[in-house]
Parts: structure tokens; sequence; C-alpha cells
């Protein structure tokens, strides 16, 4: 390793012996200490409110994972009053000893690996590598924080006229509001917990209810790695609740959320209200959701394209806001296309996540499962059904779903699904394939297969998304590598794992001084 360069964490290969075997004692231990009773903690002090929340495996839905303590209103406003007393103390903690935390918080994810996988596994049904998959992410995110806020803390010498010497500098806000979704549910959570950390803020936690034990296992963490009282609170509740009274309460000065596009505009209109006695406009980081599409070229490679869109479009059963939910293709070779992606669908592992074959396991929960059913359902009135698989039962199997010639304003191609279902639209060429493309309100991640380089630079230029992978699968962005995030209705935060995004949890300062 060259010193000074980032790295992300290699993930494990399940192919190898001896990982597999650790994996599998991990989830047996796992499974044998069901179900995990999930307490608040506010000032490093473990709460109860007697309002339970029974969270099952949804691959196996008689299993309670977790016994989750629900937090009322009064525990969150007792969190709020912790956040803002550590606030004082905490924003005056030097940098290196906030970096040198978040480093620890790295180095015990990494001992605990096999055990994190196992508690995503059962709590909200992600295959083996898709779990290891976030767990490498919540671990390159604290790194990556950690290392971006040393550079950032260094004061930033500008102007240059004699007598005078300013310095830009960044200053913390204050309490921090971080709201999360249980898609990714260590990653996103532990990133935006530790970049409102390090930056030297303080934070309440309200993690999404399906991966509650997920982010009970991030607090522990913390508390081991040694973070003071009241810096980080956990608050696990519902989001209509403490949700809604965090990002109402005076104290809070940015709110962290990345979730559905309906909570993340309400919540900036929430935001907008000033509430007596509250000193900061609200800041509020959002990403939301995506209508992700792949274009294929004429001259595409196929076998390439028909790998990179199965994966995108049913890797953790489409339930990624980077997901390939739309498959705009030439007309020329549309019907090629189309026929391998089927043959291909045809050979999905569909299994309960801890079968080390699944290659998709179950969707979150019995909701989820209701809404994808019921969407297919309406679909398969109006549309051209080509694909549909089979499921096991016993948990929430969603069957990987494709549509062919869709038009693209149906609604199948334009609102967000969260699920496997994949709409395939026909274009007669590149323009109105781009055309299709922008047509969304969303503008996360988008892609093209093509050998041809003009097509591949038009798209570079004219499709719009935050994240563009060309040749590629349009899922599994790396920190540091494919910093992430959209824009239009995909959200207004600056992107996951880049250079600008720890910025957003501060203010920057300039110190003029006469010399
Ligand atoms: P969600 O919006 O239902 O919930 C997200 C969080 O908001 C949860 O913690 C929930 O409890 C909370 N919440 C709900 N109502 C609230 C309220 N009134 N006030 C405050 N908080 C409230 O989303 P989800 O189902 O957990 O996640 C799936 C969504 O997240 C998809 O739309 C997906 O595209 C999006 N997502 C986006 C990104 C990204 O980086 N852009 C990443 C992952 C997921
Ligand atoms: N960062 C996640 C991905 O790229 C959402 O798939």
């Amino acid at each position: 390793k060259k010193p000074g360069k980032f790295y992300n964490e290699p993930l494990l290969d399940f192919a190898v012996k001896a990982d597999r075997e650790k994996m599998l004692k991990a989830l047996a231990e796992a499974k044998a200490s069901l179900p995990v009773n999930v307490n608040i903690v506010i000032n490093n002090k473990e709460l109860q409110s007697g309002k339970i929340f029974d969270r099952v495996n949804p691959s196996q839905s008689d299993q309670i994972v977790g016994k989750i303590q629900m937090a009322t209103t009064e525990q969150a406003e007792q969190a709020m009053q912790a956040a803002q007393t550590a606030y004082k103390t905490w924003k005056n903690v030097p940098c290196e000893q906030r970096a040198a935390l978040v480093d620890k918080l790295a180095d015990i994810m990494t001992r605990d690996r096999f055990k994190l996988i196992a508690t995503q596994v059962l709590e909200v049904g992600k295959p083996w590598a898709e779990a290891d998959g976030d767990i490498g992410e919540a671990i390159d995110f604290c790194r990556y924080y950690a290392r971006h806020m040393r550079e950032l803390q260094k004061p930033l010498r500008v102007g240059g006229l004699p007598g005078e010497l300013s310095h830009y500098i960044y200053k913390s806000r204050g309490v921090t509001a971080v709201i999360a979704p249980w898609n990714f549910p260590l990653a996103i959570l532990a990133g935006m917990v530790t970049a409102a950390a390090v930056a030297g803020n303080t934070v309440v936690m309200k993690p999404a209810e399906q991966s509650t034990v997920v982010a009970w296992g991030l607090m522990k963490m913390i508390q081991e790695a040694g973070f003071p009282q009241g810096v980080i609170n956990f608050l696990p509740g519902y989001g209509e609740e403490v949700g809604e009274y965090i990002v109402n309460h005076k104290y809070t000065t940015t709110i962290a959320f990345t979730g559905s596009k309906a909570v993340g505009l309400h919540i900036m209109n929430r935001a907008a209200v000033v509430q007596p006695g509250q000193q900061h406009v609200k800041r509020c980081i959002i990403e939301m959701g995506g209508k992700n599409a792949v274009i294929i070229d004429n001259d595409a490679d196929l076998d390439e394209a028909v790998d990179g869109v199965i994966y995108s479009a049913f890797g953790f059963s489409g339930q990624k806001c980077s997901a390939a939910s739309r498959v705009i293709v030439l007309d020329e070779v549309y019907d090629r296309f189309v026929d391998r992606l089927v043959e291909t669908a045809k050979s999905i592992e569909i299994h309960p996540a801890e079968n080390p074959k699944a290659y998709m396991g179950p969707v979150v929960d019995k909701e989820a499962y209701d809404r994808i059913l019921g969407t297919i359902a309406e679909a398969e009135k109006n549309h051209k059904l080509l694909f549909k698989g089979s499921v096991p039962g016993g948990g929430f199997f969603a069957p990987p779903t494709i549509f062919g010639d869709v038009p693209g304003d149906a609604k199948l191609a334009q609102a967000e699904i969260f699920g496997p279902v994949v709409a395939v639209i026909r274009a007669k060429n590149l323009d109105q394939a781009l055309d299709i493309a922008n047509s969304t309100e969303y503008a996360l991640t988008g892609g093209v297969f093509s050998r041809s380089p003009a097509n591949i630079n038009r798209v570079k230029e004219e499709l719009e998304v935050g994240n563009l992978y060309v040749n590629r699968g349009i899922t599994g962005a790396m920190v540091d590598r494919h910093p992430f995030g959209g824009f239009k209705m995909s959200g207004i935060g600056s992107k996951t794992g880049g250079p600008d995004y720890l910025k957003q949890y501060m203010e920057p300062a300039c110190v003029t001084e006469n010399t």
C-alpha cells in the first residue's frame, strides 16, 4: 500500500472454505441468540419504553429477530437534550481525537465482520455477499471521513495582501438528526453518523424500523470505541413519531436523511418551519430514490450487458436506490437482448438469505412484499410479461419479474418500485433512448452498454444521473472510487464517500487578522 492513499476494505470471498466456515459459524451463533433485545441509548445509558416492536426474519417470517424498545417522544426529547449538552464539549475536542475514535470504530467493524454480516442476513434478508459489501462500505465510510476531516481541519490560507492574514476554516454546526433507511443498514447509518460526529457535531440517530437490530450493533460498537456520553444517541422508533420529533426540534441544526422521496420532501417541508427558540436555519442533506435506466446500444457486448443488468436489477431483490428498473434497448438488438435476459433470469437462485446459494433472498417485510406483488399484478394487466420467477414459501419472497415493450411513460417505467421488477423499453435510436431515460423525475444512477465511443460520449453528456456507469452494472458504488448520490428528485445532498460530503456538516468561516 502506498502511504497517504485511500484503500477500500477488501471484500470477502465465500468461495474460500475458511471464510465460508466462519460465516456458517457466525450465523449459527447469531441464530442461537435470537431474539435480540434492543434498547434506547441516551447519554450512554440504556433505556426502555415498554413499547415493543417485534422484528421478524423476512426469509422465515415466524422467527423473531429482535424485540425492539420503540422510543417515546419524551425519550426523543431526552436524546435531544443529551446531544445539545454534549455538543458544548464535543465541538472543542481536537479533530485528531474525534478522527481516532472513528478509525477505532472501523477497526471494531473489521474485527466483528462475520457477526455483522450474520445480523444483516437474518434481519433484512441480505444474501451473504451483499451483506459483506455493506460492512465493507461502512468501514470505508469511517476511514474515509476520519481521514478527510484530518485534511479539512488544516486552515487554508486565502488572499495574500501584505499586512493581512486570512484563513478559511471549517466549524461544526451542532446537533444532527440522522434518519436512515434499512436497505444499506450499517453503511448508510454509519456513514451519516460518523460524518456528523467527526466534524464535531453531536448526533441523535433514528434507524429504520426494519433494521434496528443492525443499528443496535452499530451503537454497541460506538460505545466500545469510547465516544463520550451524549455525543451519539440511539433512538429506535417510528418515523412518524420520533423521526418527526427530532426533525421539528429547535436544537436540530442539520438533518441527514436517506430514504424515500415522500419522506424526504416531507422532512424538508417540516425543517423549513422555525420553532420558538430555534437559532439555526436547518440544513437538510436529503438522499432519495431512483428510477435508474440502462441503455443497450446496437453494438453492445450482450454477454456483458445481460450480466450487468441481471445483477443491477435483481441483486438484493432490486432493493437498492441504485438498482436498474428500466432497460432501454435499441430496436435492432431488442429481441436478441430480451431473449438472453430472460434465459439468464431463469437461472437466478432464490433462497432464504442464510443459504450460501442465494443470489436473491426475500424482500424486507410484508408491507414491501404486498406492495411489490400488487405492482406486478397491476402491470400484468397492462403490459407484456416476459418472465416471472418461482419463489420459495415461508418468507417474503417476491419473484424476479421482467416486462417487455413497456412504454417509457407508463407508471411501471416512471415510479420507483424498490423490488425485483424490470421494465424493458424499446427505443428506435439513441436520441429516443436518451429522451426516455431522462423522462423521469429522478436522476440517481444510469448506465450504457456500447462499443461506440461517439455514443458513449453522448450518453456521458446527456444522461441526467448522479452516477453514470459505462459497460458495467450500475450498483455497488465504492467509497472514494465512486462518490455516490443523485439530483432532481433523487436528492440534494453532496456525494457520500466523496470530497464534498463532510463539508455539509460544517460551517465554513473566514478569519482575517491585520498583522
Ligand atoms: P423511508 O423513507 O420509508 O424511511 C426512511 C427513514 O425515514 C426511516 O428511518 C423512517 O422511519 C423515517 N421516517 C419515516 N417517516 C418519517 C417522518 N415523518 N419524519 C421523520 N422520519 C421519518 O425509506 P426506506 O423504505 O427506509 O428506504 C427505501 C428508500 O430509500 C427508497 O426510496 C430508496 O431509493 C431510498 N434510498 C436512497 C439512497 C440514496 O443514497 N439516494 C440510498 C438508500 C435508499
Ligand atoms: N451505494 C449503493 C450502490 O451504489 C446504493 O449500490
